[in-house]
């Protein structure tokens, strides 16, 4: 048998599989089994307020995870998928509750990555995934990032490296267009190419849960740096995430994120980064480098700020 087989008999045995995805390792279930999702929640030590998103490979899965048509979902579909956005929908019967937290809304995405695709084909259901690290920390772009953190997984399927780097887009719809719930790599401005953004109505915070200040959260303290507000630490134990190269002096370790000051590869290598950083016992302090918040740079530094969150007032 072929590793993806293995993987696919463990989720139709209602075991939990982590597998690679574009954006980050998913920790992955059989979605329409309530007592496999459970485990989900478990081994992530996951609150249960917090939805998951479903995963398929055919449009198919669409037409029984939802519960009614909407022409702007083809033209998302058409335009994004496979690939990393997460559209919002209102769930059909056969989605249990404790996939959406009891929402009447189920996230879904259909994700650009073949061990993926052919593991959910194998499979034969869609898989309920979140990101394969403990609630709050930093995302998996390796498989090694989900054996060494998070334990009590049935299975890791190793796709190398992924693709993208951070986690999907996630969009809902409204009467007036689309809002975003979540920054990644496909753009409001992209999505506009398309559809109306809606920026009448506001967010309500009950349609986005799930979205802490914190999250994305090192072990050792982060902090943001721009350009002057790192002149006087004490960088001999404190590591870099260097994206300019100009912050680069005196810090006892730099880790370059894009030798073409592409923000792209800041989002490939940012949570790696973060990985290397955290496991570094020479290293007390992470300094992550700020970047402008446009584009691509919009979903880096919110990803940042959920990092450097908790670390805001602790002294080193
Ligand atoms: O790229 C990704 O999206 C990765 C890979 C594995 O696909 N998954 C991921 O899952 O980032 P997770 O669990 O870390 O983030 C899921 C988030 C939730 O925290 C919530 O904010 C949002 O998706 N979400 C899921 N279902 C929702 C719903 N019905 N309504 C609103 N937000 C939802
Ligand atoms: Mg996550």
């Amino acid at each position: 048998m072929s590793n993806v087989e293995v993987a696919a008999k463990y989720i139709k045995e209602g075991k939990l599989v982590a597998f690679p995805t574009e954006t980050v390792y998913g920790l992955g279930a059989n979605a329409l089994n309530p007592q496999a999702v459970a485990r989900i929640f478990e081994v992530k030590e996951r609150p249960s307020f917090d939805p998951l998103i479903v995963h398929i490979a055919d449009l198919k899965e669409l037409d029984q995870l939802t519960a009614h048509h909407d022409e702007r979902v083809f033209i998302i579909a058409k335009h994004f998928w496979p690939g990393p956005l997460t559209m919002v929908l209102p769930k059909s019967d056969i989605v249990p509750d404790i996939v959406t937290s009891g929402l009447p809304t189920v996230g879904i995405r259909m994700p650009n990555n073949e061990v993926a695709l052919d593991l959910i084909s194998k499979s034969g259901c869609p898989i309920a995934a979140p990101s394969a690290n403990k609630f709050g920390s930093i995302s998996p772009t390796l498989a090694s990032h989900v054996k060494e953190k998070l334990a009590k997984v049935d299975y890791i399927l190793d796709g190398g490296k992924t693709s993208v780097g951070i986690e999907s887009t996630i969009i809902k719809f409204t009467k007036y267009g689309f809002q975003i719930l979540r920054n990644g790599i496909i753009t409001k401005e992209e999505l506009e190419k398309y559809l109306p953004h809606d920026d009448k109505t506001p967010i309500e915070e009950a349609s986005a849960p799930g979205m802490m200040k914190s999250h994305y959260s090192p072990q050792k303290k982060l902090l943001l740096a721009d350009n002057s507000n790192i002149l006087n630490i004490d960088k001999s134990k404190a590591g870099l995430i260097s994206f300019t190269g100009n912050l680069e002096s005196a810090f006892s370790k730099v880790i370059r994120v894009s030798e073409k000051q592409d923000l792209k590869d800041y989002a490939v290598n940012m949570f790696e980064a973060m990985h290397n950083l955290e496991d570094d016992d020479s290293i007390d302090l992470i300094i992550a480098e700020a970047v402008a918040e446009e584009g691509i740079g919009v979903a880096i530094m919110d990803r940042l700020r959920k990092a450097e969150y908790n670390w805001r007032n602790v002294k080193v």
